[in-house]
C-alpha cells in the first residue's frame, strides 16, 4: 500500500484528500519537488529543500511547516514505502480560501508528499534514445514567469508536451523567448560536441535541476570539459551526443531531434555519465 503525508500525518494514498477550495487545485498557486530515493536514501534532500525554500519565497508562500518537519515526514514516507527505490511528490499549496485569487484570503498551506514508482519513458527508449522535437511552445520569459520557480502551474510545459506527444515523439525540446534551447518539458537538456558537454545556462528558461547539478557534479570528477553557454538547435542538431536529465527521467540519451540523427549512436559521454551516476549511487558521495 502507498501512503501519503498530509500535514505530516500518514494515510493510504487511495483515500488521501484535500479541499477543493485549496489554491493549490484552484489555480495553481503552489510549489513542489520530485525526490528520488535509492536504497531508502532520498537524493540530494537537502537540495531539494533549498530549492522548494526558493520557489515559495519567489511566490510569498510561508511554508507551514519547519524545513526539520517536511524532512522528517519525506522520510517517513521512504520507510513506509513498500519499495527500497522510489520517486516522492512533496507539494506545498497555498491553502484553502475563498473563491477568487486573492492569496491574503488564504488560510495555512498544506503540505503533501505522494509516492510512486515514476518511469517517465520505457525501458526500450532509455535503451535506444529518445526522439525529440523541437516545440512551437516557447517557454516564458523569466519577466513572466521564472523558470527557477517550480510552481504547480505546469501548463506551459504541458502544451509542449501535447506537442511531443501529437507528433509521435518522446519529449520535446523547449525554446526561450530569443529561440535559444531552455530545456526539455520537465526534464534539463545536454549536448556533447568535440568531447565538450555543453548545457544551457538556467537563465535562458530552465529550472536549475538537481540532476543538471550532479551531472555538472560528475563532469568535474570526471574531467571533462564543460560549457554553460547559450545553444541554439544548430548546436543540438550537430552534435554528437544529446541527453536529458531530471529526478523523474534520470538519464536519457537522445537518439534523434527533429528527425535529425545525432552523430554519436553509440553515446560514449553519456555511457560514462550515466556509469559513474549509478556506481555512486551505491556509496555515499551523491547523498549529502
Ligand atoms: C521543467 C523541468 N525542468 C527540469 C527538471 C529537472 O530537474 P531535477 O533534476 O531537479 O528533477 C524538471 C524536473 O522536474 C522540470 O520539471
Amino acid at each position: 500500500m502507498q501512503i501519503t503525508s498530509i500535514n505530516g500525518q500518514l494515510c493510504a494514498q487511495d483515500s488521501a484528500t484535500i479541499s477543493v477550495t485549496d489554491h493549490g487545485f484552484l489555480y495553481g498557486d503552489g510549489v513542489f519537488e520530485g525526490l528520488r530515493f535509492y536504497k531508502n536514501r532520498i537524493l540530494k534532500l537537502s537540495a531539494h529543500m533549498d530549492r522548494l525554500d526558493d520557489s515559495a519565497r519567489a511566490l510569498a508562500i510561508d511554508l507551514p511547516m519547519s524545513r526539520e518537519a517536511i524532512e522528517e515526514a519525506l522520510n517517513q514516507v521512504v520507510s513506509e514505502s513498500p519499495h527500497e527505490d522510489g520517486y516522492l511528490r512533496l507539494i506545498v499549496t497555498r491553502g484553502e480560501g475563498p473563491l477568487g485569487i486573492d492569496p491574503r484570503q488564504c488560510r495555512t498551506g498544506n503540505v503533501i508528499i505522494i509516492s510512486d514508482q515514476l518511469a517517465m519513458v520505457s525501458d526500450e527508449v532509455r535503451k535506444q534514445g529518445a526522439r525529440l522535437i523541437i516545440a512551437s511552445t516557447r517557454r516564458l520569459a523569466g519577466d513572466q514567469l521564472d523558470s527557477r520557480i517550480k510552481s504547480l502551474n505546469y501548463l506551459n510545459q504541458i502544451m509542449a508536451r501535447i506537442e511531443a506527444n501529437t507528433a509521435g515523439a518522446d519529449e520535446a525540446v523547449v525554446l526561450n523567448q530569443q529561440g535559444f534551447v531552455a530545456e526539455g518539458t520537465a526534464d534539463n537538456i545536454f549536448a556533447v560536441k568535440n568531447g565538450c558537454l555543453m548545457t544551457p545556462p538556467v537563465t535562458d528558461g530552465a529550472l536549475d535541476g538537481i540532476t543538471r547539478g550532479i551531472v555538472l557534479e560528475i563532469a568535474d570528477k570526471l574531467s571533462i570539459p564543460v560549457k554553460e553557454h547559450s545553444l541554439t538547435v544548430y548546436d543540438l542538431f550537430t552534435a554528437e551526443e544529446c541527453f536529458l536529465s531530471g529526478t523523474g527521467a534520470e538519464l536519457i540519451p537522445v537518439r534523434e531531434i527533429a528527425g535529425r540523427a545525432l552523430n554519436r549512436p553509440d553515446d560514449p559521454m553519456f555511457k560514462k555519465i550515466a556509469g559513474y551516476f549509478e556506481e555512486e549511487l551505491g556509496k555515499d558521495t551523491l547523498f549529502h
